[in-house]
């Protein structure tokens, strides 16, 4: 079979290149660039890295046209279905689903690292008591290089397979405890006798005054929203994650920078984002006012939890958590005009010419806020609790891109600045 190819002319020089077409084992064709600038002496424009793509990987797969999202070859429709929180971990971590012997061990590696030196209690008792918790989570977990200095080889496969599994276990234990330091709540300790979403939960809302019983409905949703917040191959966080490993850094600081990437609100912040607008809408009256101020582009208004960079069709994720949405509002016995509201402007929106022509859908963080306040989470640990899913796509990746070889990365500019001139002193300035 002959390999396919672009062929490039330059028409300046009148000098031909040929670019090979790299094939993965599905989506679209991509093409090496590597010897472009050697041969050619260019680099490409790709403001975003909108078509660039920066590594291989085998961990998740996504067609944005057709609103598919695979981790490791399952849909995720099905693992939300029948998986659970730590074996989609160990699928994405690992490469397949784990025997049950496998499966056992793992839930215990994990419990069993749930807890933290009690000096990170007491890192956390140094922030401000309104601090962000995202803010405490990024400076928490990057101080854990502190801790576990032993352990930080990152050529050591040992060593990093225990940071991977530490920081997915005691991200829930920091991120309650951010909350916790926030309401001044004295620490609660994690409970190996509870499964990871009940002992988060366990750990964010239990007091020492009484007996703390966890709603096995509020467990499970939360292990969905875990499963659906797992990974999403190379987005803006997880990118960050790769960049700051491609550096040889350690895996602490390679997440903490991931946690930062994540607040943003195009990306993670997002979740937030949405209470925040569906709050200041407030009455479905006003939808139509909103809808007008995201397409005014002299308004920097967005509809929050809308739009993907490469869902062009719909977010898989938000059609199963839309659903989940209605379940678990109806047997938790609530019912929140905010949902009433949120599908609303979704129904507006996705027959507004413009939202339809940008092929603008609900994105993973339309609906999933609905869900948390449901369960007595504050708006501001939304993120977090996005963090605290993601953290296993994070390591996945670290994992992967840390057992191959790979170069540190390091874009390029098309610099726009001043040619050369010359120093001018200070008293001869104007
Ligand atoms: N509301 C109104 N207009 C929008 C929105 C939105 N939410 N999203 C995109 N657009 C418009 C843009 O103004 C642009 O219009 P134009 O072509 O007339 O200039 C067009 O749609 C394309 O938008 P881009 O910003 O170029 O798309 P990009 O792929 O760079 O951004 C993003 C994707 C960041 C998700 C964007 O849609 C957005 O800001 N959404 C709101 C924030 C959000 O929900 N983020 C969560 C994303 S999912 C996640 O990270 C977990």
């Amino acid at each position: 079979m002959t390999e396919r190819k672009l062929t490039l002319t330059d028409s300046s020089s009148g000098k031909t290149l040929d670019l090979p077409v790299v094939a993965g084992s599905e989506g679209d064709p991509t093409i090496d660039i590597t010897r472009l600038n050697p041969e050619l002496g260019y680099f490409t424009y790709d403001p975003g890295y909108g078509t660039t793509a920066n590594c291989k990987s085998d961990i998740t797969f996504i067609d944005g046209a057709q609103g598919i999202l695979r981790y490791r070859g399952y849909p995720i429709e099905q693992l939300a279905e029948q998986s659970s929180f730590l074996e989609v971990a160990y699928l994405l971590l690992y490469g397949e689903l784990p025997s049950a012997a496998e499966k056992t061990g793992f839930e215990r590696d994990i419990t069993y690292h749930t807890m933290v030196h009690e000096q990170v209690n007491t890192f956390i008792g140094g922030f401000h008591y309104d601090a962000h918790p995202m803010a405490i989570l990024s400076g928490v977990i990057a101080s854990m290089a502190g801790f576990y200095q032993a352990n930080l080889d990152v050529n050591n496969p040992e060593h990093r397979n225990l940071a991977a599994k530490r920081m997915i276990a005691k991200m829930p234990t920091v991120a309650a405890a951010a909350y916790r330091h926030y309401m001044g709540w004295p620490s609660a300790h994690p409970r190996n006798s509870l499964n990871y979403p009940e002992n988060f939960l366990h750990m964010m809302f239990s007091v020492p005054a009484e007996a703390y019983e966890v709603n096995p409905v509020a467990a499970k949703a939360l292990d969905l929203l875990f499963i659906l917040h797992a990974d999403h191959e190379q987005n803006a966080s997880t990118s960050t994650v790769r960049l700051v490993g491609s550096t040889g850094a350690n895996p602490y600081a390679c997440v903490a920078a991931g946690i930062a990437a994540l607040w943003g609100p195009a990306h993670g912040g997002a979740n937030e984002a949405v209470l925040n607008m569906l709050n200041e809408i407030g009455d479905v009256s006003r939808v139509g006012e909103y809808v007008k101020k995201a397409k005014d582009k002299n308004d920097p208004f967005r509809l929050m939890g809308f739009g993907h960079r490469v869902y062009k069709n719909f977010d898989p994720r938000a059609r199963i958590i839309r659903k989940a949405c209605h379940d678990v509002l109806a047997d938790l016995g609530q019912t929140d005009p905010l949902l009433d509201l949120a599908m609303e402007l979704e129904q507006i929106a996705l027959k507004d010419d413009y939202f339809v022509e940008r092929k603008l859908y609900p994105n993973v963080d339309f609906y999933s806020g609905i869900i948390y306040k449901a369960l007595g989470i504050p708006t501001s640990m939304f993120t977090p609790m996005f963090a605290i899913g993601r953290t296993v796509g994070w390591v996945a990746q670290w994992l992967e891109q840390a057992a191959t070889a790979h170069r540190i990365g390091r874009p390029r500019q098309i610099y726009t600045g001043y040619g050369e001139r010359d120093y001018v002193p200070l008293n001869e300035r104007g």
